[in-house]
């Protein structure tokens, strides 16, 4: 169910448009979506670089899962490229102004349909698997977590109003706990590779030569006790101050979390996800309580204990929706 959410979220931002499930462009996304998120997988990716040529050997199925991402590709192209040429929102819809934009002012444009195909295919594991993901585990912590279901329906009742993209900043209580949330499960638990081309860098006490690999462990720096307490705990008040506002940027917890990287190669959907995961947290608590499944063991809510990967999983399980009215 998470899932073709946010499938269908990834179509309104590329197409400005909502998308249904019998629509070309969820089937064409989840088309990509699946062989790519397989190929991604280490064991896969750790015997394609060790054997290159199996991308080729017939009845392999790691040739299978390259055939299948190539069939994604033609599709996408067609959906988004061909299929939004009337669409006046969207990503899509922006790049392709942007050319015309940029041709009216000075000649040729580099944005070509390759280039906007690239940035969509780019978008589209970037974006789905870390959210799909993210919401799988934020259902899992708050069936475990009854009392901070209580707080969060508590805050937002204050609110007298339907929730709205902007009043995350009203409800510091539901920002901690997304805040908490992306630190406790740190949906990528390794950064992206960074390196120093253009020189040497020494920071504190290390020498970093030129054109060293760096890849940041983002989940250790979540999970070390130096710089957050209890890191093994579920805990949004660690960033409330006393008088019940968010923490402040310069807050220590603030400065150390690091869950959508930092710098110049930091996550460009950071903000757009916090805005995803409020609206849904908002959405959910205002007309559901989550309960455990009692016919099914409910799976630990350990972030050691999940599947890791580029992007750590939660265990699979199911939960119950019992209708709530504020
Ligand atoms: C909970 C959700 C998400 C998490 C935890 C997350 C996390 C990250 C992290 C850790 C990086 C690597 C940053 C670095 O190495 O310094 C990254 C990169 C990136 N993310 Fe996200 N991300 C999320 C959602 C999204 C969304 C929704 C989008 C797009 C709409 C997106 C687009 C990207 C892109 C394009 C990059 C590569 C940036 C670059 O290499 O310059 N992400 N993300």
């Amino acid at each position: 169910m998470m899932d073709k959410m946010v499938i269908k979220i990834m179509g309104l931002l590329l197409t400005g448009n909502r998308i249904t499930e019998s629509s070309g462009e969820f089937e064409s996304l989840t088309g990509f979506i699946q062989p790519a998120n397989e190929l991604a997988k280490v064991k896969n990716q750790s015997l394609l670089t060790m054997l290159p040529i199996l991308r080729k050997v017939p009845g392999c199925n790691l040739k299978n899962l390259y055939d299948a991402l190539k069939a994604g590709k033609i599709d996408l192209r067609h959906c988004f490229l061909n299929g939004t040429e009337q669409s006046m929102r969207g990503l899509v819809f922006m790049l392709r102004s942007l050319r015309v934009t940029m041709e009216m002012e000075g000649g040729e444009s580099w944005i070509d349909d390759d280039f906007i195909m690239g940035v969509v295919m780019d978008l589209i594991p970037a974006a789905i698997v870390p959210l799909q993901n993210t919401i799988s585990v934020l259902f899992l912590v708050l069936v475990h977590n009854p009392a901070v279901q209580d707080k969060i329906r508590e805050h937002l009742t204050s609110l007298n109003a339907d929730v709205t993209i902007d009043d995350i900043q009203k409800l510091p209580y539901i920002e901690a706990c997304i805040l908490e949330l992306k630190r406790f499960h740190t949906p990528l638990p390794v950064s992206a590779r960074h390196c120093n081309r253009s020189g040497d860098a020494i920071i504190e006490d290390y020498n970093i030569p030129k054109n060293t690999e760096i890849f940041s462990n983002l989940f250790g720096i979540h999970h070390d006790e130096r710089f957050f307490n209890d890191p093994w705990s579920f805990k949004p008040e660690r960033f409330i101050a006393e008088d019940g506002s968010r923490v402040g940027p310069e807050h220590p917890v603030m400065k150390n979390m690091v869950v959508t990287g930092v710098g110049p190669r930091r996550c460009l959907g950071s903000t757009f996800s916090e805005k995803v995961i409020f609206l849904v947290v908002a959405m959910l608590m205002k007309n559901f309580r989550l309960c455990p499944n009692r016919q099914q063991e409910l799976p630990l809510c350990d972030p050691r204990k999940f599947t890791s990967g580029i992007v750590t999983k939660s265990p699979d399980f199911t939960c119950v929706f019992q209708p709530y009215m504020l």
